[in-house]
C-alpha cells in the first residue's frame, strides 16, 4: 500500500526561506510518493499572543504557498487544523497518555518559554503543544512526516505516545517516522548562523514575501566568516556553510557538487551573488504563483474539499480510539 505522508505549518508569522527549503520545496516530489495530507495547524498558532487579522492572513497565505510550491489538491488533501474538530477531540483523549516529564524536555518548549518574561504567563498551550502535534499526526495513519530538524523531536513523541497506546490497547495507530532532508534541514540565520531561520527572528530571515530586490540585499549583507574559499565547514566557515546549503538545496546538487561549482571563486561577493541569483529566480516564480492562488481564490476550493476529505478519514480513527479506551459511540 502506498506510503501516507503528512505535514503541517504553523501560522505564526511570514513564511521564511527556512519553510520553503524545510517543507514547501519539496510539495510536489512528495506527492509523487504516496498520499499527501498538508494542514495549516492554525490551532497551534495560538500558543504564542497574536491578533486574530494577522492569524487568518497568515493561514490564507500557506494555503496559497502550498498550492504555489505545486501542491495538486485533488490528488491530495489540504485543510485547516481547526476546521477538522477531531484533532481537538483526539488531543484530549491522548493528553492521557503523555507525560509531563517528556513535554518538559522539549527543546522547542524550554527556547519559547524562556523568551516569555513573567514565568507565569506561560500558557498551558505551549506545553501541551506537543500532544496535539502527535494527534494531527496520528489521525491519519499517516507512515512519513516530513519535517525540518527542529520538529523531529516532537516527530519522536508522536511515535512514542503511538507505541504506548498501542501497547496498552492493541494495534491501534501506525507508528509514523520523521524524514528530513539531506540537505537543507536548517537553514540558518543569514545575520546569526548559529541560530536558525525563523518566522520570529526578523534580521538575518528572508521571508517569502519580502520583494525581490530586499531578497538580494540581505544575501549580500549575509554575515560571512574569515577567509575567502568557499568551502563547506559548520564550525569554522557557519556563515559559508549556511549559503552553499541554500544554495546546494535550491539547485537540487549535493554540497560537494556545490563546493566544486565554487572551487575557483575566491571572493565571497561574487559567491553571494550567485546565491542570490538562485534564490531570487527561485522565490519570483513562486511569489507570481502565490499571488495566481490568491488573487484567483483558488485556496478556498482547496480548503473547502479537503475539509472533508480529512473528517473522513479522522474520524475513522478517532471512533476506532474511543472504542478502545471505552468511550461510548453513538
Ligand atoms: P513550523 O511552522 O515552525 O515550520 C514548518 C516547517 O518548516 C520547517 N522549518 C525549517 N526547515 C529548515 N530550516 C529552517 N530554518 C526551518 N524553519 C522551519 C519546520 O521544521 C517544519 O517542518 N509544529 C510544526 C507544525 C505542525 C506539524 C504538525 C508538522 C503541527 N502539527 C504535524 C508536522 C506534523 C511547526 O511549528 O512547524
Amino acid at each position: 500500500m502506498a506510503n501516507t505522508i503528512l505535514t503541517g505549518i504553523k501560522p505564526t508569522g511570514k513564511l521564511t526561506l527556512g519553510n520553503y527549503i524545510g517543507v514547501l520545496k519539496n510539495v510536489k516530489d512528495l506527492q509523487k510518493q504516496g498520499n499527501t495530507i498538508f494542514f495549516i495547524a492554525d490551532l497551534h498558532a495560538l500558543t504564542l499572543p497574536i491578533e486574530p487579522e494577522q492569524l487568518r492572513q497568515n493561514s490564507i497565505d500557506i494555503a496559497c504557498f502550498y498550492l504555489a510550491a505545486g501542491f495538486d489538491y485533488e490528488n491530495g488533501i489540504l485543510f485547516l487544523q481547526s476546521q477538522v474538530d477531531e484533532h481537538s477531540i483526539l488531543n484530549s483523549i491522548m493528553q492521557n497518555y503523555m507525560y509531563m516529564g517528556e513535554l518538559s524536555r522539549m527543546t522547542q518548549f524550554k527556547d519559547k518559554a524562556s523568551k516569555i518574561d513573567n514565568k507565569n504567563g506561560i500558557g498551558l498551550g505551549l506545553f501541551t503543544y506537543p500532544v496535539l502535534m502527535a494527534c494531527d499526526i496520528l489521525l491519519y495513519d499517516c507512515d512519513i512526516v516530513p519535517v525540518g530538524e527542529d520538529q523531529v523531536q516532537h516527530v519522536e513523541l508522536a511515535r512514542n505516545l503511538a507505541i504506548r497506546f498501542n501497547n496498552r490497547y492493541g494495534e491501534t495507530f501506525v507508528v509514523p517516522k520523521a524524514q528530513i532532508n539531506k540537505v537543507g534541514k536548517r537553514i540558518m540565520s543569514l545575520s546569526d548562523p548559529s541560530k536558525k531561520m525563523s518566522k520570529s527572528d526578523p534580521k538575518g530571515d528572508i521571508y517569502l514575501l519580502d520583494d525581490i530586490k530586499t531578497i538580494r540585499k540581505k544575501i549580500m549583507s549575509a554575515v560571512t566568516d574569515l577567509g575567502s574559499d568557499i568551502t563547506y565547514d559548520i564550525d569554522n566557515k557557519p556563515g559559508i556553510s549556511n549559503l552553499l546549503t541554500i544554495y546546494a538545496s535550491l539547485k537540487n546538487i549535493s554540497i560537494e557538487e556545490a563546493c566544486n561549482n565554487f572551487k575557483d571563486c575566491h571572493r565571497y561577493g561574487d559567491f553571494k551573488k550567485e546565491v542570490a541569483d538562485v534564490v531570487c529566480q527561485e522565490i519570483s516564480k513562486l511569489q507570481e504563483r502565490y499571488h495566481y492562488m490568491l488573487e484567483n481564490k483558488i485556496y478556498e476550493k482547496a480548503l473547502s474539499i479537503g475539509k472533508e476529505k480529512a473528517h473522513q478519514i479522522a474520524s475513522k480513527t478517532l471512533k476506532r480510539v474511543k472504542e478502545k479506551v471505552g468511550l461510548l459511540d453513538e
